[in-house]
């Protein structure tokens, strides 16, 4: 392998879990030797790692890989690799044997600690290398991930999911839901701490059902107890929460557990009960209103963020307004806003009543219009008050000397700062708000 270009560049596709995948391959290239190249074009080796949860995911990754098979055209050493969700798509696969002979390997969700023996073949052999597994035994670990940031870090504490919410495709993608032993979570935490992590991100599918059928004795919130448990470990997050699993136990952590950030991702994805019922949410408009009430009875500055799908099939007008009306009830302080989008093999694909995508932007623009004036309007409310930022680095906008970090809510705020102070908590003073962002001053 030593007379090979040395050098990669990785494309990351769709979520969290996607971009902690590509830094445990980054993490496993490096060690052999690889470096990150500055360029997609000239690259050693091009990985791509797809997602699959929304069909224009799907289309940007043709798209894309039309691009890279004209970087391969020039440069013919150039060895391609596709990965992520998109390649437990049957048809996928199928699509890309028959039509891109030139993709050099192809692994699936379940096959990233096989990667560097997948690149060995394709170097001995000279030829195409798939390897994609249907289900999974064990859940890897991402000791020697190369961390986008040295102060903070995914953790992944489980892989799957088990919800199969009838619009969604990850339950295909990822497999059953499977938990990693806290023993096995905590060592990570120790390690990543001893590396000079001061934030973790438990990162599931849905983390409430962390531990569920598994024979050790740890819920969710047993777990955060542990980690908090780690010495250099100053705050915790997690990513994602499905209402219908979230304890009692989880909130009271928020108020006992100090590392815990006030930060919570609620995805709610409708206001109406009757859509969340097709949907198989398993929670009503009224049962997650009062989950949210007792968030905020217990944690009152928590942040609530939340993912809504507009133009579900059979979804009315009326059932948009309980949309809005929820938004206006909650308040997120912000929320990420999808337009439906049909995913072959999930059950609403074939709902009678599919919603015309006309009618869909225009409930997608009047929701994000109200979105955007609560998330004003909430961000507005900071201004004047002193927050604690974890500094992660130098901001792209406000010029040279400014720095962007994270408030404990993970707000995100641009403030001047000396670069030594990247990776610490500093106190900072808010003095702008606008809609995507605060501005403040070191104290
Ligand atoms: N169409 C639109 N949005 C979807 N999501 C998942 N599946 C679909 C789909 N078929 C959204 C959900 C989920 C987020 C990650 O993506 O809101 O929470
Ligand atoms: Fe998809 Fe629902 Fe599982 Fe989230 S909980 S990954 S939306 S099936």
């Amino acid at each position: 392998m030593d007379n090979i270009n040395k050098t990669y560049f990785i494309q990351t596709f769709g979520c969290q879990m996607n971009e902690h995948d590509s830094e445990k391959i980054a993490g496993m290239l490096e060690e052999q030797g690889f470096v990150a190249a500055e360029e997609r074009e000239g690259a050693g080796i091009i990985i791509m790692n797809t997602c699959s949860v929304r069909e224009n995911a799907n289309n940007h990754f043709f798209g894309q890989l039309g691009v890279v098979k004209n970087i391969k055209e020039k440069h013919p050493g150039t060895l391609v690799a596709v990965c992520g969700c998109m390649m437990q798509q049957k048809e996928i696969v199928e699509t890309l044997k028959a039509k891109y002979g030139w993709v050099d390997i192809a692994f699936g969700t379940m096959n990233i600690p096989e990667f560097p023996q997948l690149l060995a073949e394709r170097l001995e052999e000279q030829k195409r290398v798939i390897s994609i597994k249907e289900s999974q035994d064990t859940v890897d670990d991402g000791i020697g991930a190369l961390r986008k940031f040295r102060h903070k870090s995914f953790v992944n504490i489980m892989n799957g999911c088990n919800n199969f919410c009838t619009y969604c495709i990850v339950p295909y993608t990822r497999g059953r839901e499977m938990s990693r032993t806290p023993e096995d979570i905590v060592n990570e935490v120790r390690w990543l701490a001893e590396d000079g992590v001061k934030e973790v991100t438990l990162l599931g599918q849905n983390v409430n059902s962390y531990g569920n059928g598994c024979d050790f004795d740890c819920d969710f919130a047993s777990l955060i107890y542990r980690v908090a448990e780690v010495e250099g470990i100053e705050r915790i997050r997690f990513m994602t929460s499905h209402p219908k699993d979230l304890s009692d136990r989880l909130i009271e952590a928020f108020t006992k557990c100090d590392k815990l950030c006030h930060h919570i991702h609620l995805p709610v994805q409708c206001g109406s009960s009757r859509i969340l019922e097709k949907m198989n949410r398993h929670y009503t408009k009224e049962s997650y209103i009062n989950l949210v009430d007792r968030l905020r009875a217990a944690v009152p500055d928590i942040v609530i963020t939340t993912d809504i799908i507009v133009g579900f099939p059979g979804e009315t007008e009326e059932d948009f307004q309980e949309t809005l009306d929820l938004v206006n009830r909650v308040e997120y302080d912000s929320a990420f806003t999808f337009l439906y989008s049909i995913r072959t093999g999930t059950p609403a694909a074939t709902m009678p009543d599919q919603i015309p995508e006309d009618v869909k932007h225009d409930r997608f623009d009047r929701l994000v219009d109200a979105i955007n004036s609560i998330t004003a309007r909430k961000n507005a409310l900071y201004v004047g008050r002193t927050e604690k930022v974890l500094i992660d680095g130098k901001s792209q906008r406000g010029g040279s000397g400014m720095c962007t970090g994270r408030t404990d809510g993970f707000k995100l705020v641009n403030f001047p700062c000396p670069a030594e102070r990247i990776g610490n908590i500093a106190e900072v003073r808010i003095t702008g708000a606008n809609t995507f962002s605060l501005t403040g001053e070191l104290i």
